[in-house]
């Protein structure tokens, strides 16, 4: 049978950053409130020249070939900051990506879950339809709002992978079990540009999803934890993920006990450093845990963790193929970490203060942005990139 999953992954978010520690001193915080207990070193700022359409297309454009872009017949946006009500983010990207126009192109939402769907229909697609490629993004900008109990857990950027037949990376398995639940843990109104969030609670949901679907995949599947080398979770900020793990370690024993904490550990390197993506967050952790890891190896199996407020969660394995490191751009994120500018809280503050209003034309100065694709203003309420 033809495998399916994740081919290629590349990761993009903007060029500035705050220190974790610094954001604590400024809101009275003590520091290791935010680096142990939430979990967060540095945190990624969203400049006004990118959105989720500008950060997508960086993303995918590191890594899509000229073949790619031919093959590529569906484009999946999943994201829940999007730009318009109307017209989907997808059909930005088509253009300024060069995709083959016979494409579908489509934008998907259920808060930081969406990403997961649109795999999963990628995954699906493909298994009909082998020789067509299709491109899934997760782009989110993370805002709750300055001194809000949120705000350290903010962040942005996006993940795009190319979902295809043999693919480099993993298998996507045909495991998953899932639960959707109507509850106002965190939503945003369609006139707010930052969330809405009852912040404990909402923990609380994602642990009890995460605690029932698992309960779930192992009544459905008959598998256990000793199935897993490791588990990639959805990382709204990194403590929750190990909150998560905590739930199921008590099943394995001490040695794989041992071994799923290091791969926890790989898979929130770059999650504390970039913050919250919302949509991306499970699949920058997967980036971090399939970068960072040096003992995972062909074969493996690493349990995946979606949960999108409102509530949607799904639990499902991939299955690492022979160079699944080949599939990741060499180098990428160590060099955007690198590359970053810090900037001061005040600096940052005023940056949050300034994205563009929808209402109101205006005109970016982009001098500023080194990246590829960049928003340059608002021409009677269309974005222009
Ligand atoms: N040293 C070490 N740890 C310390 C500390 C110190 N000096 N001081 C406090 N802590 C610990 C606390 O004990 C606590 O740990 P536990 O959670 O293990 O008990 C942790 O730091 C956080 O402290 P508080 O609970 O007091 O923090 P808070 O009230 O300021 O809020 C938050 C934290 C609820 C996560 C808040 O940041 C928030 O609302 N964030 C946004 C919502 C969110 O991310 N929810 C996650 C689930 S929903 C989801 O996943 C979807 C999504 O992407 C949003």
């Amino acid at each position: 049978m033809t495998v399916i999953g994740i081919d290629k992954m590349s990761f993009f978010s903007p060029q500035q950053y705050i220190d974790m520690v610094e954001l604590a001193n400024a809101r009275g915080e003590e520091p290791d409130k935010y680096l142990i207990g939430i979990g967060q070193t540095q945190q990624a700022v969203i400049p006004p020249t990118q959105d989720v359409v500008t950060m997508a297309a960086n993303a995918a454009d590191e890594m899509l070939t000229a073949s790619d872009r031919k093959t590529i017949t569906m484009i999946l946006f999943a994201t829940e900051s999007g730009i318009d009500n109307s017209k989907s983010g997808a059909v930005y990207l088509q253009r300024l990506l060069g995709i083959n126009p016979y494409a579908r192109t489509i934008e998907l939402k259920q808060a930081c879950y969406a990403g997961t769907f649109a795999l999963m229909q990628a995954r699906d697609y493909v298994t009909l339809h082998p020789t067509e490629k299709v491109l899934v993004i997760a782009s989110d900008i993370a805002r709750y709002g300055l001194n809000t109990s949120g705000e350290v857990t903010q962040g942005g950027g996006a993940v795009a992978m190319l979902v295809s037949a043999n693919p480099a990376i993993a298998q996507i398995n045909q495991d998953s079990q899932y639960l959707s639940r109507d509850v106002m843990d965190f939503w945003r109104p369609v006139y707010a540009d930052t969330a809405r969030v009852d912040g404990k609670y909402s923990a609380n949901i994602y642990q009890d999803f995460f605690k029932a679907i698992w309960m779930r995949y192992k009544q459905k599947t008959g598998l256990d934890i000793t199935h897993f080398q490791a588990f990639a979770f959805h990382l709204p900020f990194t403590k929750m993920g190990l909150k998560a793990l905590r739930d199921v370690l008590p099943e394995a024993s001490e040695a794989q006990q041992a071994n799923l904490m290091r791969e926890f550990e790989a898979s929130r390197v770059y999650n504390k450093r970039i913050g919250n993506l919302y949509t991306g967050s499970l699949y920058l952790s997967l980036y971090s845990l399939l970068a960072n890891s040096a003992t995972l190896k062909a074969g493996d199996h690493v349990g995946m963790f979606s949960y999108g407020s409102g509530a949607e969660g799904e639990f499902y394995s991939l299955t690492l193929r022979p160079h699944f490191k080949a599939g990741l751009i060499n180098g990428q994120l160590e060099e955007l970490l690198s590359n970053r500018e810090q900037l001061t809280i005040a600096e940052y503050e005023e940056i949050f203060d300034s994205q563009l209003n929808g209402l109101t034309d205006r005109q970016l100065d982009t001098q500023q942005d080194t990246a590829k694709f960049v928003l340059s203003g608002l021409e009677n309420e269309q974005r222009q990139y």
